[in-house]
């Protein structure tokens, strides 16, 4: 058996459970991963509020994931047990069901296309705070065809999808000029990711600013007002659901493990940043504090969660399962 946090209804952090699931066991092209660390992401809020994809109960949230290889099925060939992978096990484009069976958990199973190698100069708790996060930040970027050079504003800079996109902008995109928003006490850290000229909110409005962009990178639908400062041909993206202008386009996340590889070479230079909410990372055990801190809304970049080793775990689990009866949760 492991432990995992599961619901087993829709609604406040308090449906939150924590009990004992079997493993998992992995398809032919899954990996079985025992997690060392997960991260929280709103939409793991928003899915155990209202039933937004389908799926039974019990649900295990969680997409995000770092953790060490320690099964697989018999038609993986990139990763051998052992193997520091990392991940958004929830490929939210694929037609079906999300997994039941979400990252809050000592183990999980992935397919081996949803996940990477993670650096080395990580640690669990930074590689497990991207891949969501980094994976919408990229999208953004691609669906407003940004062209190096460009300008580009970012609503939210402090945000976990936030703090990545500021970074992706100076560091991979080439942005010509970064500015962004966030609250008065987070200024100089938007600033330290690289931001070139952030504005507090609570300072300023967006009509009382004179520059007009490129890009508009909205990362909490605030666009029926942040549009003023975008060029008139300006591209406008909004990651919340809908957009709250017209001109704006809706970006979602592609899901995978090579938009993850494409990365590491940024991270492992350490051009490109994991940015660890300071209240975190919480232990295993503290997750509903986690969820309740995240709810705020006030996160400063990831909220994260360490995933302690079990010492009584009936280790090794058999490397190769081909068979149908996959176990995805506990009941
Ligand atoms: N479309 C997709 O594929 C996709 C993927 C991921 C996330 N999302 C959505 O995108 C949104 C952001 O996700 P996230 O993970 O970045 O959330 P998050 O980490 O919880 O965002 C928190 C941040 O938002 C900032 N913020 C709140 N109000 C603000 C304002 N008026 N102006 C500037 N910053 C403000 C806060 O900064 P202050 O404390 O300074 O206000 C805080 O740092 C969520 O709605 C999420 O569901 C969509």
């Amino acid at each position: 058996m492991q432990k995992a946090w599961f619901y087993e209804e829709y609604g406040p952090k308090e449906v939150l459970k924590f009990g004992d699931f079997p493993l998992p066991t992995p398809q032919h092209n899954e990996l079985l991963v025992q997690v060392r660390a997960a991260a929280l992401n709103p939409i793991d809020v928003k899915r155990r509020q209202r039933p937004i994809f389908p799926s039974d109960f019990p649900v295990v949230p969680g997409c995000d994931m770092a953790g060490v290889v320690i099964g697989k099925g018999g038609s993986v060939t990139e990763f051998v047990a052992g193997d520091e992978v990392y991940g958004n096990i929830q490929d939210f484009n694929a037609k079906g069901r999300l997994e039941q069976l979400g990252t809050l958990a000592e183990f999980v199973t992935v397919e081996d296309r949803l996940v990477a190698r993670k650096p080395k100069n990580l640690s669990f708790e930074e590689a497990a705070s991207l891949p969501l996060a980094v994976q919408t930040a990229i999208e953004g970027f691609k669906t407003a065809h940004f062209k190096e050079g460009q300008s580009i504003f970012v609503v939210g800079g402090a945000g976990g999808v936030g703090t990545l996109v500021v970074q992706l902008a100076k560091q991979l995109y080439k942005a010509s000029y970064v500015v962004s928003t966030t609250s008065t006490p987070k200024v100089d850290f938007v600033k330290q990711l690289g931001a070139d000229k952030v504005f507090d909110y609570t300072k300023i409005k967006y009509e009382d600013i004179e520059e007009k962009y490129d890009f508009l990178y909205d990362t909490i639908g605030d666009c029926k007002n942040s549009v003023v400062v975008a060029k008139d041909n300006g591209a406008i993206v909004d990651i919340t659901w809908p957009p709250s202008h017209f001109r704006a386009v809706y970006s979602s996340l592609t899901v995978s493990g090579d938009s993850l590889e494409k990365l590491n070479p940024y991270l492992e230079s350490g051009k490109l940043k994991a940015v660890i909410d300071p209240t975190g990372p919480y232990k295993f055990d503290e997750v509903i504090e986690a969820f309740r801190y995240l709810e705020t809304g006030r996160a400063r970049g990831k909220v994260v969660i360490s995933i302690p080793l079990s010492v009584d775990l009936p280790l090794p689990v058999p490397s190769v399962c081909n068979n149908n009866d996959k176990i995805r949760n506990g009941f």
